[in-house]
Formats: C-alpha cells, structure tokens, sequence
C-alpha cells in the first residue's frame, strides 16, 4: 500500500504541472523567449556549394566538390539558358526558362522556399547543389559536427544532414522530368558517386594540404 502521503505529492505533482502548462498556454505571445531552447536548433538554412568546398575538396578525402562541379547537376541552372531549353519553354508557352517556377523547382536548389531558409553565400546559379539532396547545411557544417557524424557520436537527423537515397532524387527524377525517367539507383547512384576514400581520417599523418 502507498502511503497517503505519497498520495499528497503525486497530487501536488499534476496540479503544479497543469499549473505551469495552463501559465503557457494563456502567456501572450510577446512573452515567449526571444530565442528558442538551445535543444532545438534553429531551423536550417542553405548555405551554398562554396561553403561545402572548404572542407570537401582535397583529393585524399575524395574530392566531392570537384566532382560534383564534373556532373550536370551543377550546370542544371545553365543548361536552363540553352537552346534545347528554350525549345522546350516555347512549347509551354514559357519565355524565359531560368525565371520559371515550372523548370526552377527541380533545375535549382530549394526552389520555392521562403526567403529566410537562403543564406548569404547561396546561389541559385549553381544548380543542383549538395544541400539538395544533403539538406539545408547551417545546422551541420561545423567541422566538430561533421566528424561527430561521421564517427557516429551525432546523429544525422538532429542537424538535418540527409544520406541521399532513392526517394531524394525521385523528387526530381520522375514522370514529370524533362525526360520522364526515374533514376535507376544502382547505375545512377554509382554515377554521380563522391565517396571518402576507405581508410581515410581527416588530419592524420598521411593526409595531405586541404585544398581550398
Ligand atoms: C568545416 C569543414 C566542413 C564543412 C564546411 C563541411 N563539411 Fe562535411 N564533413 C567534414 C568532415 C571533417 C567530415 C568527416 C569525414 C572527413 O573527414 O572528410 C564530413 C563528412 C560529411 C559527410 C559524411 C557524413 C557521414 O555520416 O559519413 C557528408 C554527407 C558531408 N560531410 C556533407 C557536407 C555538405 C553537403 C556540406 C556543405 C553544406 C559540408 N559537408 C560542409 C567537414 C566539413
Ligand atoms: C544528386 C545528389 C547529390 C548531390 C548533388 C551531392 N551528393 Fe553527396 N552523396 C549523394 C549520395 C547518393 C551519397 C551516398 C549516400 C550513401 O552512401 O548512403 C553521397 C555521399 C556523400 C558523402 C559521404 C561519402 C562517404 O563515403 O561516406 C559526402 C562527404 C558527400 N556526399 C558530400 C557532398 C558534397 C560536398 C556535395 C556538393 C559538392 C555533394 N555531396 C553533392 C548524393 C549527392
Ligand atoms: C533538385 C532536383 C534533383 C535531384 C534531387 C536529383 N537530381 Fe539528378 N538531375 C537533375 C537535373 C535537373 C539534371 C540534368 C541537369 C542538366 O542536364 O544540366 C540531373 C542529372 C542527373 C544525372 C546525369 C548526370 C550527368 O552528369 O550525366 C544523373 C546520373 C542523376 N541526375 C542522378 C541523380 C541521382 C542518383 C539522384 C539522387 C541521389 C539525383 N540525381 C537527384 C535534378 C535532380
Ligand atoms: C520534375 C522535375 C523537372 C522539371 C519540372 C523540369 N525538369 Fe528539366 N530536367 C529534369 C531532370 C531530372 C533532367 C535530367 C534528364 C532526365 O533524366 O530526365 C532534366 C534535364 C533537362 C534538360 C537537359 C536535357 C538534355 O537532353 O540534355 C533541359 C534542357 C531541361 N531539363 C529543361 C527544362 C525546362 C525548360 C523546364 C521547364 C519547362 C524543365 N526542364 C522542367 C527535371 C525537371
């Protein structure tokens, strides 16, 4: 049997917790903290393929900016302006390509999201960037988060950073595409791969100069 007096604190206990949550719900808004609890971050924004390149670009640790910038994704604003682009404008009646939302929201990075979700590093010009199928960077480009990501002591969806896989390009891969095709994940993944080299470890001995 419990004792009345544990009874007395488990009463206490609910009637102070409604207390405090019914204080929340009735505080006007101006009341709310400035900034939000440090356990949520804010929420991410794009910070652009230059600012992935510090740190992505030297050859031992796989080079994935330079190879990025060999795929046509980082020329899919570009080729927006091309002739075969605009011949496929005309036919929907579009002008001008590299301003519509129609060939945009799959040939850009973020098309369509508000304007607080862009850094200021961010370009639109360079196309289908790594934040498109990695996430919005701000919440995990610190090189203390990245290396606790790749160690494994944080955890990927706590700062938004996504490990691409096939639905991540159906969203732009699909029927209503320019050619109407999903990726075949196996040949197309294999295509566009950026992989860090087996063995590598950032800052050990046999690691050479980070290219900039
Ligand atoms: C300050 C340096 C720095 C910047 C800036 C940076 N990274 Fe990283 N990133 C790292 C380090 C360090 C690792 C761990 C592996 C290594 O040493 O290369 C890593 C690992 C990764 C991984 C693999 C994570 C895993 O779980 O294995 C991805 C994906 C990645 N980065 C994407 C990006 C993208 C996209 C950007 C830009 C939005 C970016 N990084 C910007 C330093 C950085
Ligand atoms: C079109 C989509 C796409 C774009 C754009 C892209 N990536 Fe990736 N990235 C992937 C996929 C897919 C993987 C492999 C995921 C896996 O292994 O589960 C990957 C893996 C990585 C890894 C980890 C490799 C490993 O061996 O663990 C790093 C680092 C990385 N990307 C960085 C970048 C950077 C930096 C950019 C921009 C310069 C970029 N990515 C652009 C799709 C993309
Ligand atoms: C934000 C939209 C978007 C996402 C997400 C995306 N792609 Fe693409 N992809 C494009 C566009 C647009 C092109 C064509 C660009 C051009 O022709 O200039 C393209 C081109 C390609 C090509 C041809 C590359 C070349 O250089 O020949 C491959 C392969 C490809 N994508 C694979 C993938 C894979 C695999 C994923 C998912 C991991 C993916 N894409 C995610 C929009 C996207
Ligand atoms: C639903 C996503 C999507 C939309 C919307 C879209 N595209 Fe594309 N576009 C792609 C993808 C993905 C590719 C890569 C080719 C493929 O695999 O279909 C591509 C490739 C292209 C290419 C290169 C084709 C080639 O043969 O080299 C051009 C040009 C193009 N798109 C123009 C446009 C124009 C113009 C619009 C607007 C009217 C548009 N796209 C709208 C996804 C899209």
């Amino acid at each position: 049997m419990r004792s009345p007096r544990f009874l007395v604190w488990a009463l206490m206990l609910v009637v102070g917790w409604y207390g405090v949550a019914s204080a929340q719900d009735a505080a006007p808004p101006a009341a709310k903290p400035a900034s939000p609890p440090a356990a949520k971050p804010a929420a991410p924004t794009y910070v652009g393929v230059k600012k992935c390149k510090t740190c992505h670009n030297s050859e031992k640790g796989g080079a994935q900016f330079t190879k990025w910038t060999e795929m046509k994704h980082s020329k899919a604003f570009e080729v927006l302006a091309s002739e075969k682009a605009l011949a496929i404008a005309k036919e929907k009646g579009i002008a001008d390509p590299q301003k519509a939302d129609e060939c945009l929201q799959c040939h850009v990075t973020g098309h369509g999201e508000p304007a607080d979700h862009f850094g200021a590093g961010f370009l639109a010009t360079d196309g289908v960037g790594c934040e498109s199928c990695h996430g919005a960077g701000s919440n995990y480009i610190k090189m203390k988060t990245m290396q606790g990501l790749r160690d494994g002591t944080i955890k990927a969806e706590d700062v938004g950073l996504k490990m691409p896989n096939k639905a991540t390009c159906d969203h732009c891969h699909n029927e209503k595409a320019t050619g109407g095709k999903f990726v075949d994940w196996a040949k197309d993944s294999t295509t566009i791969a950026h992989p860090i080299p087996p063995g590598y470890k950032r800052g050990a001995a046999t690691e050479g100069t980070e290219a900039k």
